[in-house]
């Protein structure tokens, strides 16, 4: 296999399984924010991906444009032990403020391990000589320090698109020193905010009792830098969708198809419990209780992809939303006015273009959320520069979207008051806050990103500008 010297490792290949099957091979992204991310800045980069080949399995794995695909594939076994176990069961709701309880089994353990092994084995194959390979997410997190010692020539880089907890939540991971020290081999450890990395050294200075500041930690008398690099999208790919005539077209036929004089709510997420969608639902339902909303002149789009299905807690979420979403359509809809629209599918690009425009108001409210890239894309298609976007506190997003209605999604009432004043709030104070945010995004998007994060990988620059260009 021929060598790279940028290498990205990823639990998942960006690919979603339609695409791959039907041999077009073209650029299909699963959702989820990492894929997204990624996607926009590899398209014209000669690098390897290194990642699993999904549930199903790819059909066919090609390259794609510039990018050489490695695909990592997992046993049934497997998948249930890393995957949908220590990946999703243990890691994914600790880092996630444990809204839902965390399960530990032991047995996962070792499954999480030896995946973690083979996937830096896979790393150190593709890996030229002093290449950067670039090791991603909750995953993989004990990568970095495998591929240290496998391949000590390496420049490695760790970024985390979750949350990294507190200590005292940190604390309760079985095996938490062997999951700190492995993401401690990389050279530099990315974070969507800074509390991320003050986290991070505290644990070191408790756990390992390493010499750690918010910016670097020493051990093993190697020194790790750690920062704060919060991800983006590929805005201009937004904007371009947004202003597409089949994509306004759709805009158009949305207005007509959900009632030309309706207020439109607009929420999407994967269908996963950290987004907080009952949180929502309830506001929602109690808002058309008291009257303050009803079905005649106000309407909630809610998309939910798929997500995790094998994982039980999310088979459970679902059922619950989807109970909720029929009560409260059997008893406030109308015929041919239901409160709630409610899709269980994933999206092209386009349809959530078209979907981010028709919205008066988009509803982002993460119980816990790494960034969320959806809020950044909503601004990103408002070429209008109209709409109004509530959004959580606890998302990586509310530090850089200064115009968003900030709300505690924990909290209903000030949920119910946050969409009210958003509904009611007047053209001029949108416009002003849009304007901020898309100011704020137009300067950081995706590109922005890897250039920050590269730059800080190699101190030289020279990684950013042969990768991302224009360093
Ligand atoms: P997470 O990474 O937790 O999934 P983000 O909001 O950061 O959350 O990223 C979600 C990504 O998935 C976004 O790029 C969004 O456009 C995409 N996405 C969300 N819902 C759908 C859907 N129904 N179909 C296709 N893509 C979706
Ligand atoms: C989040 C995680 C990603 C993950 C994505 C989708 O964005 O940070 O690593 O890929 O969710 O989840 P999935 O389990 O389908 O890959």
């Amino acid at each position: 296999m021929r060598q790279s010297s940028l290498v990205v490792v990823a639990n998942r290949l960006p690919l979603d399984d339609s695409a791959a099957r039907d041999g077009a091979c073209e650029w299909r992204r699963s959702p989820g924010g990492l894929s997204g991310a990624l996607h926009a800045i590899l398209q014209q980069t000669p690098a390897t991906w290194v990642g699993w080949d999904g549930e199903t399995g790819l059909a066919r794995v090609t390259d794609i444009g510039s990018v050489r695909l490695r695909p990592v594939t997992l046993s049934a076994a497997e998948q249930a032990g890393y995957y949908e176990g220590f990946a999703n069961s243990t890691l994914w709701p600790l880092y996630h403020d444990a809204v839902q309880q965390p399960v530990f089994q032991r047995e996962w353990w070792e499954t999480y391990r030896s995946v973690n092994q083979r996937f830096a084995e896979a790393a150190a194959e593709v890996a030229g000589k002093h290449a950067a390979v670039w090791v991603q997410d909750y995953h993989l997190q004990l990568v970095p320090r495998m591929l240290r010692e496998l391949r000590p020539d390496l420049l490695i880089g760790f970024f985390m698109h979750v949350p990294f907890p507190p200590p005292e939540l940190f604390m309760q991971l079985p095996r938490r020193i062997e999951l700190l020290r492995g993401m401690l081999g990389a050279d530099l450890v990315g974070f969507q905010r800074e509390q991320a990395a003050h986290n991070l050294a505290q644990l070191a200075q408790k756990l390992l009792g390493a010499d750690a500041t918010d910016d670097a930690i020493t051990i093993d008398g190697r020194t790790v830098r750690t920062g704060a690099f919060p991800v983006s999208i590929d805005v201009a790919e937004m904007r371009t969708l947004a202003t597409r005539p089949d994509v306004v077209a759709q805009v158009k036929q949305l207005h007509h198809d959900l009632g030309e004089s309706k207020r439109v709510l607009v929420s999407v997420d994967r269908l996963d419990y950290t987004k907080g969608i009952e949180h929502r639902l309830t506001a929602y339902r109690e808002l058309l209780r008291d009257g303050h909303v009803k079905v005649r002149d106000t309407v909630l789009v809610q998309v939910a992809v798929p997500s995790r299905e094998r994982v039980e807690s999310y088979r459970d979420l679902r059922d619950r939303i989807e109970g909720e979403v029929g009560r409260i359509n059997g008893e406030y809809g109308r015929v041919g006015e239901p409160a709630i629209h409610y899709l269980n599918q994933p999206f092209s690009r386009s349809e959530l273009a078209a979907l981010y425009q028709t919205a008066d108001v988009m509803v982002v409210t993460p119980l816990r959320d790494g960034m969320n890239l959806v809020a950044k894309e909503f601004v990103a298609a408002r070429e209008d520069g109209a709409g109004a976007l509530v959004l959580s506190e606890f998302a990586g997003a509310a530090d850089e979207l200064s115009g968003a209605f900030l709300v505690n999604p924990h909290d209903v009432d000030d949920l119910k008051q946050t969409l009210m004043r958003a509904l009611e709030a007047s053209p001029e104070d949108l416009a002003a806050r849009m304007t901020a945010m898309r100011r704020h995004l137009a300067e950081h998007d995706i590109l922005a990103w890897a250039r920050a994060y590269l730059t800080e990988l190699d101190h030289t620059g020279r990684l950013a500008r042969r990768f991302i260009g224009r360093a």
